[in-house]
């Protein structure tokens, strides 16, 4: 068994390796450029300590690991661009550094080799694996999309809301943890429980990033601080002060609406505030948090193999990054 922080160093060291090709530079330096900015790769080691639940890490279960991480980082390139942000882990995102078309490209090369990675794996489980690997995928965009659709829709609830983030963000976790669960050999009913775990950690690990892109500590998040209020997103923070704001700050909101972007971040912030966000924020975590609790209590192996599984829960609930 290995603690999280021996696997964290494996991963990272394995992962530094050189995915692309050096030529043409144009596209391949913009992807060795975002890679080697890091991020806390929390999705592989979702895969690996899946695996390892049910017994010795496997060889497929680093490639599918590596190919969830490259899978996770085309994304971001690709959300930067579609949430037009300037800054990610403390740098300037792929396309204000190298332009749209590149970071279009860049994003798409990198999705396409974490393919070959898949392709690496030699359990006869392949298929499902795939199958589950496509059908995340296709989630994510869905996702997305409701993501940009709800930013010019009035009515955004808080069903929507969670329906939306589920697709943008937690089904990369579950599967992540499922998918190291099948290549370790886990029955039917263990692999459901992590994938809900992973869903459950995946809402709680969302409204965190919401609640840190409004009231983070800039060089810690290593995004825009406010970005969130100034592309107009629909986070829960907005969608519970829609629910609760009296008339006064609905006008205020609507006011704020066309004011310059440093005006409505301080506005918003302050409405937030005084509806009461840090401790909605606080609640809804600990409902999701204690229920990936529960099923990580749920999985029927030996306690002392879940360790590092609950270090890393309690560790991606407390990050400020
Ligand atoms: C960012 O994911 C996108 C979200 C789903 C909030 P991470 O916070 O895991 O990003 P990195 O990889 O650590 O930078
Ligand atoms: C991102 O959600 C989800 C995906 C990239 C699929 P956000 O837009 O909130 O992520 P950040 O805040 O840019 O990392
Ligand atoms: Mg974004
Ligand atoms: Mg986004
Ligand atoms: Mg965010």
């Amino acid at each position: 068994m290995h603690s999280f922080e021996e696997l964290s160093a494996a991963f990272t060291e394995r992962f530094g390796n050189r995915h692309f090709p050096s030529r043409p530079a144009s596209l391949y330096d913009p992807a060795d450029y975002f890679l080697g900015l890091g991020g806390k790769r929390i999705r592989p080691l979702l895969c690996l300590m899946g695996n390892e639940l049910f017994g010795a890490i496997e060889e497929d279960a680093w490639q599918v690991a590596t190919a969830i991480e490259l899978f996770h980082n085309f994304t971001l390139i690709h959300d930067d661009i579609m949430d037009k942000a300037p800054l990610r882990r403390g740098h300037k995102t792929v396309h204000e550094k190298y332009g749209t078309s590149t970071a279009i490209l860049s994003g798409d090369v990198m999705m396409v080799v974490g393919y070959e990675y898949i392709a690496r794996v030699q359990s006869p489980q392949i298929r499902r694996i795939l199958h589950l690997y496509n059908q995340t995928a296709i989630q994510v965009c869905e996702g997305q999309q409701l993501d940009m659709d709800y930013e010019s829709k009035a009515q955004v609830t808080m069903d929507d809301y969670l329906h939306m983030i589920e697709l943008k963000t937690s089904v990369l976790l579950a599967a992540s943890l499922q998918i190291g669960a099948i290549l370790g050999g886990a029955g039917l009913n263990n692999q459901q429980t992590l994938y809900q775990l992973g869903k459950n950690l995946g809402l709680a690990f969302q409204i965190q990033d919401d609640y840190l892109d409004c009231y983070g500590d800039a060089t810690k998040f290593g995004k825009q601080v406010g970005g969130d209020i100034v592309a107009g997103k629909k986070t829960f923070l907005l969608v519970k002060t829609l629910e609760l704001a009296t008339e006064a700050q609905r006008g205020a909101i609507r006011r704020l609406e066309q004011a310059p972007a440093a005006e409505k971040i301080g506005g918003m912030l302050e409405i937030y505030h005084s509806c009461g966000v840090d401790v909605w924020v606080k609640d809804l975590k600990e409902q999701y948090r204690a229920a990936a609790w529960q099923s990580l209590e749920d999985v029927a192996v030996t306690a002392s193999r879940k360790e590092p599984l609950k270090k890393l829960v309690d560790y991606l609930l407390q990050r400020e990054y």
